[in-house]
């Protein structure tokens, strides 16, 4: 018994150790917290509980059989985040380069196969060098094992990937298929093939950075949601993330007590939108007032910028926030801001958080590169997430809500519940300008006459009355009680019961 004891002390040793103290000193050379340091961030103090710590590789090729690890190169089990139950897996780059081989692989599965019968999220944090090479084909089916779970989880229990290190070749499908990814700047990469691969098939000198790091993901590609300066400050907003969460499909997100309340006014509101149709305003100040405590966490605050995505909560109830900003190409909709608004509002519609919409919209964004690009399939995407979506939707249009973009929008027709509007809102199908030019084009050569048919359009759709007598509008507020409004239609509808039909899958314009 005692040699029993002794003999499992020193094979924990071994585990914590890694791969040994030269390599941890080089991953805290490079910037980089080592699998457990990381972690004891992430997690509660003294709530975590590891498994499979004493797992081994069964690979003999290469000399392998002689160099073996206690935990094979990856930390996996479960914690909380403020008191809040997840399982975690945390590859070690210690351990050959963090590299997945089939044991690893089947940790990392344990764990998720246990967050999914319980019903909790799985946070993966992620620095592998990718395949195990010695183990060959093992080590694909490991990712294969992992890829079908990651997408059997999806829209049961949220994924979220930190990418802490390398993330390279089909290894990155894995996080590609979860909810949310953060990356960590200069210390993570992901692309399918890597600099010298890229140079050789294409000739573009690039480096690892510009090529998949966390700027380019967060900013030109928009596979990462979060890019961090290092390791600690990304562990902190991903417990943040996960206060707004729900811990799977069957609960409702977690509620959070606070002291702003739900009946407050702001009247600095009431002169948000300027005069001048055409100048813009920041719709950030309006999240930022609207919402409990001036907090919102931001998803993808860097990638197609004229819209805005993310969390919050009313009156303690967690929110997903959809707003059209028109600081950035007039809000327009486009492809890229069409695809980042429809994953996150199935996002929410999955995990039972409200959605809440801001409109100031003018349109679809016209010219060759969206139509080329596919904005015709990739608009469509944001329209089918609304319509599918059966949570509580609350819109308010503050300013433009223009032609096919308000019906988008979360309009009444895709099943709005409460669609209000602010006095300053037009509803039309285009701006006044556009609308004349077309409809009385025979008097284009008349500029006074034009400028009349304007002002009459302008008198007839540039307010929220039209959308109001048909009830597309339930009711025009005075932006000083948005907060109010909204949070009052979040609770009446706090019940909601809609289901879609029963089918196996819709088919979203993929
Ligand atoms: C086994 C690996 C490994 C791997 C790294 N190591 N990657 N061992 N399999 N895939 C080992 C190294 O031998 C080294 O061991 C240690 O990890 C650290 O690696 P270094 O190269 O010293 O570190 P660094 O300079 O930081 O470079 C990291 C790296 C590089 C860029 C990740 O190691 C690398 O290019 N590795 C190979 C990447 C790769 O081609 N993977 C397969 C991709 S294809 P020692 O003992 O010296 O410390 C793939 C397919 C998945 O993943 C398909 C899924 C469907």
């Amino acid at each position: 018994m005692h040699d029993i004891i002794h003999q499992l002390e020193k094979k924990r040793e071994a585990a914590r150790l890694g791969g040994g103290q030269k390599r941890i000193d080089s991953q805290h050379a490079k910037g980089k917290l080592t699998a457990r340091e990381r972690l004891e961030l992430l997690l509660d103090p003294d709530s975590f509980e590891e498994w499979d710590m004493f797992k081994e590789h069964r690979c003999t090729d290469f000399g392998m059989a002689e160099t073996k690890n206690p935990g094979d190169g990856v930390v996996t089990g479960y914690g909380t985040i403020n008191g809040r139950l997840v399982f975690v897996f945390s590859q070690d780059f210690t351990v050959f380069g963090g590299s997945l081989s089939e044991t690893h692989a089947e940790k990392i599965c344990k764990v998720m196969d246990h967050a999914m019968k319980v019903g909790a999220p799985v946070i993966g944090l992620n620095d592998s060098g990718g395949a195990r090479i010695q183990e060959g084909v093992a080590s694909l089916g490991g990712y294969a094992d992992v890829f079908q779970r990651n997408v059997m989880a999806s829209g049961v229990i949220p994924q979220i990937s930190m990418i802490m290190g390398p993330c390279a070749g089909g290894a990155v499908y894995s996080p590609a298929m979860t909810d949310f990814i953060f990356m960590v700047k200069d210390s993570s990469y992901m692309f399918v093939t890597g600099p010298e691969v890229v140079k050789t098939v294409t000739h573009e000198e690039v480096t690892a950075e510009e090529l998949g790091g966390a700027v380019t993901h967060t900013t030109k590609s928009g596979v990462a949601d979060l890019a961090f300066e290092n390791d600690v400050e990304a562990l902190n907003y991903l417990r943040r993330l996960v206060n707004f969460l729900p811990a799977n499909n069957r609960e409702k997100p977690p509620v959070q007590k606070t002291n702003d309340p739900a009946e407050r006014l702001d009247f600095s509101l009431d002169t948000l939108v300027p005069d001048n149709a055409n100048k813009p305003y920041d719709m950030k100040e309006l999240i930022i007032k609207m919402v409990d405590d001036c907090d919102f966490f931001e998803i993808q605050p860097d990638y197609a910028k004229n819209i805005i995505t993310g969390f919050a909560r009313m009156d303690g109830h967690p929110v997903g926030i959809v707003a059209n900003q028109p600081l950035v190409l007039a809000g327009c909709l486009d492809i890229k801001s069409s695809i980042k608004a429809a994953r996150f509002v199935r996002f929410c519609d999955a995990f039972n958080i409200p959605v809440v919409t801001l409109v100031d919209v003018p349109g679809f964004m016209p010219g060759t590169t969206q139509e080329y690009g596919g904005i015709i399939k990739h608009g469509a995407k944001l329209l089918y997430a609304y319509a599918e979506c059966t949570v509580p939707k609350v819109t308010l249009i503050t300013r433009k809500a223009y032609g096919g973009a308000y019906d988008v929008m979360s309009s009444k027709h895709l099943r709005g519940d409460v669609n209000l509007a602010w006095p300053s809102a037009e509803i039309a199908v285009m701006g006044p300008k556009g609308a004349v030019e077309i409809i009385f084009r025979e008097e284009k050569n008349d500029p006074a006459k034009l400028a009349e048919r304007e002002a009459e359009y302008k008198a007839k759709f540039a307010n929220p009355f039209v959308a109001g007598a048909r009830g597309f509008i339930d009711d025009v507020i005075m932006p000083n009680e948005t907060r109010k409004r909204i949070c009052r239609s979040l609770a009446m509808l706090r019940d909601k019961k809609l289901d879609n039909p029963w089918r196996k899958h819709g088919n979203i314009p993929l």
